[in-house]
Parts: C-alpha cells; sequence; structure tokens
C-alpha cells in the first residue's frame, strides 16, 4: 500500500496488459464465430472481410484468445484457491449483493463467485479449443470420423454459448463491484473498497506495507 494516496496496487501494468489483450481478442472470436453460428448474425462477418474471411480468421484467433487466457490464468492461479473464509462469504452472499449490512468474511483477494467463474472460463477454453480442433477445416477435421466433427460441433456451439454468458456475468459483475473497473485500468484500488470487498485481502496489504 502507498501510505501518501491510500492506494493499492491490485493488477501489475503486466496483468493489466494480458488482460485487456484477451478480453479483446475474446470479443474477436465472439463476433466471427456468431457470424456462422447463425444465420441471423451472418452479416457480422462483414467485419472480418465477408464469410470465407470470417470462416478462415475465426479458428486462429480462437487460438490466439487460448495462448493469452491461459498466460493470463496461470499469473490468477494462485489467488483462486477456495477456503473457509469463501464458503462464509458464498452463505451471505444474496446480503451482500443486497447490499445489507452484514459482517465480511475474511476472505482474500477474490470472492467465490470470481473463483466459479474462472474455473469455468478455464473449462469451457479448454473444451472450445478441443473441439475446434476436432472441426478445423482444412487442416484437422479430416482425420477425424464425421460422427466425432459432428459431436464436437455441437459442444463448440454449447461451449461457446457458456463462455459468452460467463463474460456478461463477469462484465456485470466488475461493474456492480464499483472501482473494480479502475483496478483493472489504472491499476490501482482505494483502501476503503479493498476493505469493504476484500477484508483478508486488505489486511495481507497493510501487513506488508507496515
Ligand atoms: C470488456 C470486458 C471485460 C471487463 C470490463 C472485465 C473486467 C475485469 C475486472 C474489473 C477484473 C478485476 C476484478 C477484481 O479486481 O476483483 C477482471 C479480472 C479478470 N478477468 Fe476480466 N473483464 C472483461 C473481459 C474478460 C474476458 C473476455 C476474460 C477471459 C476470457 C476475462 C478474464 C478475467 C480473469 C481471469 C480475471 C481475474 C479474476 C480471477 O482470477 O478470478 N475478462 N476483469
Amino acid at each position: 500500500m502507498n501510505n501518501k494516496s491510500g492506494l493499492i496496487l491490485r493488477h501489475t501494468p503486466g496483468v493489466r496488459a494480458n488482460h485487456w489483450f484477451v478480453a479483446i481478442v475474446f470479443i474477436l472470436a465472439t463476433l466471427s464465430g456468431l457470424a456462422f453460428f447463425h444465420p441471423a448474425f451472418f452479416f457480422l462477418s462483414s467485419l472480418f472481410g465477408g464469410g470465407p474471411w470470417a470462416k478462415i480468421l475465426h479458428p486462429f484467433v480462437g487460438v490466439i484468445m487460448l495462448v493469452a487466457f491461459f498466460m493470463l490464468a496461470s499469473k490468477e492461479w494462485q489467488y483462486n484457491r477456495v477456503t473457509d473464509a469463501d464458503h462464509q462469504w458464498q452463505k451471505k452472499a444474496m446480503d451482500i449483493m443486497l447490499n445489507h449490512p452484514v459482517e465480511m468474511p475474511d476472505i482474500g483477494r477474490y470472492n467465490i463467485g470470481q473463483k466459479y467463474l474462472f474455473r469455468t472460463l478455464l473449462l469451457m477454453i479448454a473444451i472450445l479449443f478441443l473441439t475446434g480442433i476436432v472441426i478445423w477445416q482444412p487442416y484437422f477435421a479430416p482425420m477425424f470420423s464425421i460422427g466425432l466433427v459432428r459431436l464436437a460441433v455441437v459442444a463448440h456451439g454449447i461451449a461457446g454459448f457458456v463462455t459468452i454468458v460467463a463474460i456478461i456475468v463477469h462484465i456485470y459483475a466488475a461493474y456492480w463491484t464499483r472501482g473494480a473497473i479502475r483496478g483493472m485500468t489504472r491499476g490501482t484500488v482505494t483502501a476503503a473498497w479493498a476493505k469493504h470487498h476484500y477484508p483478508g485481502w486488505y489486511k495481507e496489504m497493510s501487513k506488508r506495507s507496515e
């Protein structure tokens, strides 16, 4: 903690750059994927130079997202272990979200909602990658049976849908926890914000600056 400004560094410049790179690539992967997911979204393909280009580019964008996401995940992994305080937080989650006055359990850097979301993203992005390889024309798909390719197409669509819903929840939660987006853009959060949302992490950071 910087004692003069009362601000605490939450995300380093490296993590911030990595995070926003993932976010941009995720949007590109989503738009190009939706373009040929359903005819109603086909107009999106014009953003990528038309239908054939959207189809060619989408898997490459997906691989870039996978690599960038797993780089981010490797840095965040250590903060996403579920603790006893997280279970206590979960029991009070409704009151916390409704802003009722409750004693906050000493949770660390992230709450259990963020930790579940992190696991969901890890699993879904891994499924998107594996099924994406199976259906990737003309490179890999011919190596697999038509039955497996069909199954992979369905699984890819479901995993894509779950990922989009998870990211909508992630963005809404980031917006709702006023001050969180500042942590991911400018890097710092106020001491009051840290104490209010993540008391265990606040205590740890205060001890470090003593
Ligand atoms: C424009 C959209 C996005 C916004 C506004 C946003 C916002 C944020 C914010 C504010 C944080 C920090 C939360 C905190 O300090 O407590 C965060 C963390 C994080 N975000 Fe995003 N994000 C976006 C897109 C994405 C995407 C597309 C992904 C991955 C596919 C992603 C993955 C993560 C991860 C892994 C973390 C660390 C949290 C954890 O490890 O549990 N974000 N995001």
